[in-house]
């Protein structure tokens, strides 16, 4: 099995984090509601990194990813758009797994 990206003690009740997969990629985690989800740290709008600062990725409510460019919120479930330029389009998924010792990993694709 491959190394863990993270683990779940990485991320607080309601958090997100920005990750270097192993092939090079950007992503972040977010953890919303305990369920952990991870997408690709590149705003569909722009093609940008989402954050402004590092490990910044929600709104100030904790419950929605925010590019910090230009405001869009994109749901933890889906990475879909619900609010701003690019709304109705998605981040791009990165899926992951969770064992029983709370480490995060790659799904296969
Ligand atoms: S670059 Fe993300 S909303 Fe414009």
């Amino acid at each position: 099995m491959s190394a863990a990206i993270a683990h779940l003690d990485d991320l607080e009740a309601t958090a997100a984090r920005g990750v270097r997969l192993p092939d090079g990629r950007d992503a972040l985690l977010v953890r919303v509601h305990g369920r952990v989800s991870a997408f690709e740290n590149r705003c569909p709008h722009l093609g940008v990194p989402l954050e402004a600062e590092p490990d910044r990725f929600l709104e100030a409510g904790g419950e929605l990813i925010q590019c910090a460019m230009h405001g869009a919120l994109f749901l933890p479930e889906d990475g879909e758009c619900v609010f701003g330029p690019c709304q109705g389009a998605r981040l791009r998924e990165v899926p992951v797994s969770v064992d029983e010792a709370g480490r995060i990993y790659l799904a296969a694709e």
